[in-house]
């Protein structure tokens, strides 16, 4: 809360700044200094609404899939502003459409709604005590990844703009997403499915904002990064297929174990020699080698499995073709076949350098220019990734820590003791709707 009063100023005195904010809508319409201070005004009076659906949401987590309660409270207030509503989407996803008074764009704000299989720890009054089953398994559930405060400021966002409705030119879509975390595998969901669906399209999206808590920095605080913001993850798996033999006869045998030993070293080179450090960090990982059953037995095959990380699209099809040439090549060598399979699970996570570039004063203005941090990238995955794939897209990460905490303690996403300081939702709320306003009134 105490960060409220100092960010409201900033974004007054900011937004009066900004080239944008000078030029002044035609025939009467606030202009975008006007609506910027009334989004802080708006977001100031709904703070304790965003606050309370925020408690309830974590108090009541859902599995992806399964945000059936979450979405029933979605609609519910989407309804009562008066939007359009649409449920069901992508199994429990639900959008809502604000039509401004004035003909325009198509911005569409996203916010994810899942839980995570985990005990809650964090002690808070509020602290869930859900349970569910996962993958078969009895389990707590936990929004540990903070989605409970993504749905709330989205909310909160959707609250505010219906009450700029009038002088909106364009039109806002609010997407709740389910499954950010990951479907039951095999299976298709989150923002890949709501895609599939049509999400994007009636009316068609033209750009598409976002925002994450990020539990190590500090509430105040947005963070951004150009192009690859979070990485691609793809899923590989080699098997490597020889031929058995005893152990005391390797020469009867095309040995697996040994050419799986050196595909895995080899693979190590395609980071270290075939990509271009100097643009983007990449990742190549195995997890897992499976092969034999018994010491003195020479396997007829051997698995490995593991995870690739690129931050461009272009990155990532470099590596998996290395990958694919690389496994084969050796195996061939030896006398064996690899057989490679590439599952592509979620693309680059990758701001639209031109769309981030003209958004940056909107952030700024926002969060006030010393708040706004580009940030090195994060080699983890988000689905947002999806929209960003069909659409441009800004994604953003927003500081959930306690002023004065020092972050090297800080409960990290997807732990039992996961937690937001609720300081950050404020400026989350405003981000939200600052971004659809300034997109719309270009
Ligand atoms: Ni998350």
């Amino acid at each position: 809360m105490k960060h409220l009063f100092p960010s409201f100023l900033a974004a007054l005195g900011l937004a009066l700044g900004t080239p944008a904010a000078r030029a002044q809508a035609p025939g009467g319409a606030a202009g975008p200094a006007a609506l910027h201070a009334r989004i802080a005004q708006l977001a100031t009076a709904g703070q304790a609404q965003v606050v309370a659906w925020r408690r309830d949401l974590h108090q009541h987590p859902e599995l992806g899939n399964e945000e059936t309660r979450t979405a029933a409270l979605i609609a519910a207030q989407l309804k009562r502003l008066g939007l359009e509503v649409k449920t069901g989407v992508a199994r429990t996803g639900v959008v809502g459409i604000l039509k401004g008074g004035r003909p325009g764009r198509v911005v569409a704000l996203r916010a994810d709604m899942d839980g995570l299989p985990l005990t809650e720890a964090t002690g808070l009054p509020f602290a869930s005590t859900a349970k569910s089953t996962y993958l078969g398994q009895p389990v707590g559930v936990m929004h540990a990844c903070g989605h409970d405060t993504h749905v709330a400021m989205l909310l909160g966002a959707a609250e505010v703009l219906s009450k700029l409705k009038a002088d909106l030119p364009g039109t806002v879509k609010f997407i709740f997403q389910p499954a950010e975390e990951g479907s039951v595998p095999g299976t298709v969901g989150g923002a890949k499915l709501m895609v599939q669906e049509g999400v994007l399209e009636n009316p068609k999206v033209d750009a598409i904002f976002g925002l994450h808590i990020w539990a190590s920095a500090p509430v105040g605080q947005l963070q951004y990064r150009p192009r690859g913001q979070m990485a691609s993850s793809d899923r590989f798996s080699i098997k490597v297929v020889g031929r058995g033999a005893h152990g005391a006869k390797p020469w009867s045998s095309i040995d697996p174990v040994v050419t799986a030993a050196e595909i895995i070293t080899a693979l190590q080179t395609i980071v270290s020699r075939q990509v271009d450090l100097t643009q983007d960090a990449a990742v190549v990982t195995v997890g897992t080698v499976q092969a034999g059953v018994r010491y003195n037995i020479i396997p007829p095959d051997a698995t490995l499995s593991g995870t690739i990380r690129a931050l461009s699209p272009e990155t990532q099809q470099r590596i998996w073709a290395a990958i694919k040439r690389t496994a084969t090549g050796i195996a061939a060598a030896n006398g064996a076949t690899a057989e490679v399979s590439i599952e592509p699970y979620v693309p680059v996570t990758f701001n639209d350098p031109a769309l981030t570039a003209r958004m940056l004063p909107t952030l700024q203005a926002t969060a006030g220019t010393q708040n706004v941090v580009e940030i090195k990238a994060v080699m983890g995955a988000e689905d947002f990734a999806c929209y960003q794939e069909k659409v441009p897209g800004l994604f953003v990460f927003l500081g959930g820590m306690a002023p004065g905490t020092d972050p090297a303690t800080v409960a990290d996403h997807h732990t039992a003791g996961f937690r937001v300081d609720e300081g950050a939702l404020p400026l989350g709320v405003r981000t939200l709707a600052a971004l659809a306003v300034d997109y719309l009134a270009r």
